[in-house]
């Protein structure tokens, strides 16, 4: 085990931002004081709170920490409070200037139905025989990043624009992506568009299509966005890699977190040219905020996926996840992810067992051997 030394940035953001994030800093910190590695964490404004300070969501500062750090953790942005601000001005605009600005084309979402918390997905138990896929997004392009228009039409009526628009080379590389995803998981890719309208959806199936030759252990599927949001409810067992456009993967990523139980447990890597960028997909939860009843899991499961994916530690990842689904299996649960017989507890409270189970599971490893 040879300890490293990473440069962490943090934008906890709006919401319930700070409370996650303030989790993930706890397992971080505890990671490295068991592990001796060594973790220099800071802090910089984004979204509707940076818009409050700076009049800006990304300042350029901020960005500037992002671009320079080995890897960036995000809680969340947004709020009632910016809600009526123009698109272009609100807190969402500082997040997808960082996505952008740190060229981060491909972002994936595991989503898996973890043991622990079987009962409380909404898929009768017949149905979600196991649920354990992952979302790659594209994350730079499409509709989120098309030019916008809104025009104003006589009697006060207005005509407002967005454009979806994809390169071949922009669909390449994300597919490229994806495939290799596939490769090292069950080697089944589903590639979602709606290829029977959109022209930018032809281009996406067309150019997915014709990089399969160079993927011969993958096998590829095509499905409408629409059949895909209905296959994810009958049948998610059936899905291994999932690669959507930018906006069809917002969608069907919030769906399948539905299935596995609640959005507060997954987590999200960004990767691209620039710096990884790890972030929980909840959004802010204006209504949870500064309640300490937010889940923590999807941040410290990004902790974990930060660990494994970028920092090449397997074993510090596997620590950390163990203890999280050993929480869960003892019925220790926020209000989001509660069943019957459950003890409903705090976001703090959830966090200092989650750190507990971990450091009992350090103890093991430290007395019965590190294993390979
Ligand atoms: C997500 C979120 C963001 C998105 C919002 C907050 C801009 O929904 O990460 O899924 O649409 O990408
Ligand atoms: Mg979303």
């Amino acid at each position: 085990m040879t300890p490293i030394s990473k440069n962490i940035v943090l934008l906890p953001g709006d919401g319930i931002g700070p409370e996650v994030i303030g989790a993930a800093v706890q397992l971080l910190s505890d990671c490295a004081a068991e592990f001796g590695h060594r973790f220099e964490m800071a802090e910089f404004p984004a979204g509707g709170n940076a818009i409050d300070a700076f009049g800006t969501p990304l300042p350029a500062e901020t960005l500037d920490a992002c671009r320079a750090a080995d890897a960036v953790l995000l809680g969340a942005v947004g709020g009632p409070r910016w809600d009526e601000l123009p698109v272009g001005k609100r807190p969402e605009s500082g997040l997808l200037g960082l996505r952008k600005g740190l060229e981060l084309y491909a972002n994936v979402r595991p989503v898996r139905l973890r043991e622990p918390l079987r009962n409380i997905s909404p898929l009768k138990a017949s149905r979600a025989t196991k649920i354990d896929l992952e979302i790659v997004r594209e994350l730079a392009g499409g509709i989120y990043f098309g030019a916008r228009r809104i025009e104003q039409l006589e009697g006060g009526a207005s005509r407002a624009e967005d454009t979806e628009s994809y390169s071949t080379g922009e669909i390449e590389r994300i597919a490229r992506y994806a495939f290799a995803r596939a490769e090292s998981r069950s080697k089944h890719l589903s590639s979602v568009d709606k290829a029977n309208v959109l022209a930018s959806s032809a281009l996406w199936r067309k150019t997915v299509a014709d990089l399969a030759a160079d993927y011969p252990a993958v096998t590829l599927d095509h499905l409408y966005v629409d059949n895909a949001a209905m296959q994810l409810v009958l049948r998610p067992q059936q899905f291994d890699v999932i690669l959507a456009s930018n906006m069809f993967g917002d969608i069907l990523s919030d769906a399948a977190a539905g299935l596995a139980g609640s959005i507060g447990l997954i987590p999200s890597m960004s990767c691209g040219s620039g710096p990884p960028l790890y972030e929980p997909i909840h959004g802010s939860a204006p209504t949870l905020a500064g309640k300490d009843r937010a889940c923590p899991i999807g941040a410290v499961l990004c902790v974990s996926m930060m660990l494994r994916e970028s920092f090449d530690l397997p074993m510090e990842a596997d620590c950390i996840e163990s203890a999280v689904d050993r929480v869960l299996a003892r019925g220790f649960r926020t209000p989001d992810i509660a069943e019957a017989g459950s003890q409903v507890v705090s976001c703090t409270r959830l966090v200092a067992s989650i750190r507990a189970e971990m450091q009992a599971a350090v103890e093991h490893l430290e007395r019965y051997g590190w294993g390979v």
